[in-house]
């Protein structure tokens, strides 16, 4: 038997012991996986940079032009922080988050992390459907998102598990993500 017969054969879904954290760079799938995720799972889902925004009361591309982006990155680890310590939810962060020691330290602490990993043509292509990210603005697309992986790939790869993220219907990778899942020790302990 294969390692993830377990997630397939399963009709309940995973019990799920720790708020499961999405990262990975913008265009990864992080919001919409995790949306999916969440239902899959009947967890509630969560959106950091929602939250965010709701709490500064504008959109990260004002918070970024109005006071820069140290004020944001403060802003979302005092989100983020907050919302680990509330009950067990999927949590689909913004793609510098996981970068930032505190945020990772207690993703590590509280958190079961998933980085959706993309090669950067799959980046590409999603993240020219949309022109409100602020970092996007600050060079080519493509030389952008290089450095950035450069910078990240790294970083993110300390996350629990790590996940490819594909085109194709959504669902093929929530199965990917739950399959994760259901190999992760954390996880494993506490089915019934
Ligand atoms: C950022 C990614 C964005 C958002 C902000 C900064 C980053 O989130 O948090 O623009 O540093 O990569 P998404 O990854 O959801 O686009």
């Amino acid at each position: 038997m294969s390692e993830l017969a377990p997630a397939v054969a399963r009709t309940e879904p995973l019990r799920i012991p720790r708020t499961i954290v999405l990262v990975g760079l913008m265009g990864a799938g992080k919001s919409a996986i995790g949306r999916r995720l969440a239902a899959r799972l009947n967890l509630p889902f969560v959106d950091a940079d929602r939250e965010i925004e709701s709490a500064a009361g504008c959109t990260i591309e004002d918070i970024f032009e109005r006071y820069g982006e140290p004020a944001f990155r403060a802003g979302e680890r005092r989100v983020i922080l907050r919302l680990l310590a509330e009950p067990v939810h999927v949590l689909a962060t913004g793609g510098g988050a996981y970068i930032d020691a505190e945020i990772r330290a207690a993703v590590k602490a509280h958190g079961l992390s998933v980085w959706l990993r993309a090669d950067l043509e799959l980046l590409l292509r999603r993240v020219s459907r949309r022109t409100d990210r602020p970092l996007l603005k600050r060079g080519e697309p493509r030389e952008v998102l290089e450095r950035l992986m450069a910078a990240r790939y790294p970083i993110y790869a300390e996350a629990d598990m790590v996940v490819d993220s594909v085109d194709g219907p959504p669902d093929t990778m929530v199965d990917a993500v739950i399959a994760a899942l259901a190999s992760c020790a954390a996880v494993a302990q506490v089915q019934p």
